[in-house]
């Protein structure tokens, strides 16, 4: 058996290929936020994590011209070393002080933030409790950590008794660290913070909630998950990602000053890596400026959401419930979502297709996903579309409420004609 012989024997993208119906890696040529162009055509969007649709804002391009004229493309190498420059330390003392939390800490990517930010912390004879569904950045974190001799349980999604059986399991001494998405990537789910915080007070265990898709979303003062439960002071840490809200590349951590310190001189994934561009810096600045100046963007992402949430669920449409901007329409079969995911693009929308093992069996989805941009037209758009194909294939009927799956009242703009 050679080394490539998985390789050669991996067949399922070429064969999804040949059906015309593969979804993934298709290049958007333009792009002006609710509405981009793909294959010379107009498509809307909603699967993107340009939560607040800053990507396109003129402040935020500004910025990041702006630095790349005063800095030049790259820092060439890491923070520890050449890779600072006086950008990083503003962006980071906005950020603790946005936060509400004594310090904070850049890193290139949000993956490296979650991965780089646990696995210094925990080692030998140490806990990890993970939740099962948290991402992938949080895994690559778990498995450092075990592999230095760490102890990594996984809970339940979201399930409290079992985090608390779990932790109750653990040896009353030994040093635990609680890990969980703020609001979880696939299902779009909320964590059970409340509870979840009480039970790390209980078992001294310390708390890191990974927000990437709750900052800029969550809470009136788009501060995320941590703030909207009112849990700052029971949160030891906060990871997040510029890749979503903050219209960039990068991503950060907030904690108590201490802790940022070592993890400054301890983290591999950020001695060992070049720091974040100087234009990627001053685009994710700027658009929290633009986030502390107007919080009433995240206030609109969520209703921009919820209006589709509740037109697709009033279809008749398998809606996974939720309060962010992740709106998940359970499909439960990879073939089927791959079509559906066809159909939809062929009608001028652009959604997730998410399959197994990214989804439990029977749970394969089009997560679909809002911006504070969007408007009313683009989301009528979306849904009409959703509901003329769910007619044609009769999905309408989940719960065996509506049946006939005309709940909501959509526009007939065709996606050309959208005004943007
Ligand atoms: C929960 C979560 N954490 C971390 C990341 C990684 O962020 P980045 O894209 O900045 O690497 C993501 C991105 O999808 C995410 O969803």
């Amino acid at each position: 058996m050679g080394l490539f012989d998985k390789c050669y024997d991996y067949k399922v993208s070429e064969i999804v290929k040949a059906k015309g119906i593969y979804p993934y890696f298709r290049p958007i040529q333009e792009s002006e936020g609710p509405v981009v162009l793909m294959e010379g055509r107009k498509v809307v969007m909603a699967g993107s994590n340009n939560y607040l649709g800053l990507t396109t804002h003129p402040k935020v391009k500004e910025a990041a011209i702006k630095a790349l004229e005063k800095y030049g493309t790259s820092c060439s190498g890491s923070r520890f070393l050449t890779g600072t420059i006086d950008l990083h330390i503003e962006l980071e003392e906005k950020i603790a002080k946005f936060m509400g939390k004594e310090s904070a800490l850049l890193f290139s990517t949000g993956f490296q933030a979650g991965q780089g930010v646990i696995f210094p912390l925990v080692g030998k004879g140490e806990y990890i409790f993970s939740d099962k569904d948290n991402h992938s950045s949080i895994v690559s974190g778990n498995m450092l950590s075990a592999a230095a001799g760490a102890h990594v349980v996984r809970f339940k999604h979201n399930n409290m008794q079992d985090l608390e059986k779990k932790l109750a399991h653990a040896p009353e001494k030994a040093n635990k660290l609680i890990v969980t998405d703020g609001v979880f990537s696939a299902m779009g789910s909320i964590v059970k913070l409340d509870e979840m915080k009480v039970i790390a007070k209980k078992y001294n265990a310390t708390l890191l909630v990974d927000d990437a898709h709750g900052f800029g979303v969550m809470a009136d003062n788009g501060k995320g998950t941590v703030h909207y439960f009112n849990a700052v002071e029971d949160v030891d840490l906060i990871v997040c990602t510029f890749s979503k809200t903050l219209a960039s590349l990068g991503g950060f951590v907030v904690g108590p000053e201490k802790v940022i310190e070592f993890l400054r001189h301890k983290s591999p994934a950020l001695i060992f890596s070049a720091s974040p561009t100087p234009a990627a810096v001053a685009a994710a600045s700027a658009a929290l400026d633009i986030l502390i100046e107007q919080p009433e963007l995240a206030v609109r992402v969520r209703r921009n959401a919820e209006r589709v949430r509740k037109g697709l669920r009033e279809s008749g449409f398998h809606v996974i419930d939720g309060q962010a901007a992740i709106v998940p329409i359970i499909i439960g079969d990879d073939e089927k979502c791959f079509s559906i995911w066809k159909m939809l693009y062929d009608e001028g929308v652009f959604v997730n297709a998410f399959i197994s093992p990214a989804t439990p069996p029977g749970m394969q989805m089009l997560r679909t996903s809002y911006m504070a941009t969007h408007e009313d037209q683009h989301l009528d758009f979306i849904i009409e579309k959703f509901v003329k194909i769910g007619k044609q294939l009769d999905l309408l009927h989940h719960h065996g409420k509506h049946p006939k799956g005309t709940g909501h009242k959509v526009s007939k703009t065709p996606p050309d004609k959208i005004k943007v």
